[in-house]
């Protein structure tokens, strides 16, 4: 595995600049601290590309909290050690300085309408931040396909609307959530928790569970809420930014009599970390049964 540490670098590895001919190449991007759901990205991209670059970069265009962004942990070599079996190809992994030269950039991306709603109203700039780099990050490493997780549904539907509304030539692949046994969806940021507080983080998917369950069962997506708001409250430690239900494809709250595929979201406090979780399902009969 390469690891390359600047952008000239990058240059010098990449064929498809130089105009030679190369397999499918496909790129994961993470702000390392890696864990068991990044590299199951990693396997996938491996599994369907001739070639895998990982790009581990903290961000710090996305952090709208410059505390977060301060405690964001980072370690590279355990990063490249969990890589490394993997068969990754190249790990990208540039300074701030590297990416951003001129600081802030003058001309970014922007969400549009998904920066009012969910994570985008409670972060604010945090999705211009992210398809900033991730464009960036493309233009860099060039992949025929790049993958991203379930677990961050708002920030799959962002990268999706810019690849399509500016029409970038990558293919947008997903991997479902990885969670840890109990049910806690694996990040980064589970690390910041105390063991009392990973206990009381379990109410999170557990209430997304009930909330499918109310749908599994035919109940209206107003009761699947109310049932996984009232889960999330019997937790008084676990404080919600919101729980709710998004179009799967715009991101825009659904809710009421909604019928159709719905991606039932999360965020909330737990001590000083903030966590997010959603499960995908349905309103309604799946087509094809009656
Ligand atoms: P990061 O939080 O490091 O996540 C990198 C990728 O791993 C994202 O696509 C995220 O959805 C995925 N991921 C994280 N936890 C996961 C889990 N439990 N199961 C499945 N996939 C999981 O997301 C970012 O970084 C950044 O916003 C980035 C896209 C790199 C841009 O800076």
């Amino acid at each position: 595995m390469l690891i390359v540490r600047t952008t000239a670098e990058l240059d010098q590895v990449e064929p498809a600049r130089a105009g030679k001919r190369r397999g499918r190449r496909a790129v994961v991007m993470t702000m390392g601290a890696l864990h068991e759901g990044h590299l199951a990205l990693v396997r996938a991209a491996r599994e369907a590309a001739d070639q895998v670059v990982v790009t581990v970069f903290v961000n710090p265009l996305q952090f709208d909290d410059v505390a977060d962004l301060e405690r964001y942990p980072r370690d590279l070599d355990a990063d490249a050690a969990l890589l490394e079996p993997l068969g990754v190809d190249v790990l990208y992994a540039p300074s701030v300085a590297d990416v951003y030269p001129g600081g802030r950039p003058i001309v970014t991306v922007s969400a549009g309408a998904i920066n009012d709603v969910f994570e985008g109203e409670h972060r604010r700039g945090h999705f211009d931040g992210v398809l900033t780099v991730v464009l960036k990050l493309m233009h860099l490493t060039r992949p025929d396909v790049a993958y991203f997780g379930q677990k961050d549904a708002q920030q799959v539907i962002a990268i999706r609307t810019m690849c399509r509304d500016l029409n970038v030539p990558v293919g947008v692949a997903v991997v479902p959530t990885v969670r840890d046994g109990d049910g806690l969806a694996l990040s980064s940021r589970n690390a910041h928790l105390s063991a009392g507080e990973r206990a009381d983080a379990l109410v999170l998917s557990r209430a997304l569970a009930e909330a499918q369950q109310v749908l599994d069962e035919g109940g209206p997506l107003s009761l699947a809420l109310t049932v996984a708001r009232a889960v999330v409250a019997q937790v008084p430690s676990v404080v919600p930014d919101y729980i709710g239900a998004m179009d799967p494809v715009s991101a825009a709250p659904v809710g009421g009599d909604y019928r159709g595929d719905v991606v039932i979201a999360v965020a909330a406090r737990v001590g000083g970390t903030r966590l997010i979780d959603n499960v995908v399902t349905r309103v309604g009969p799946r087509e094809g049964v009656a």
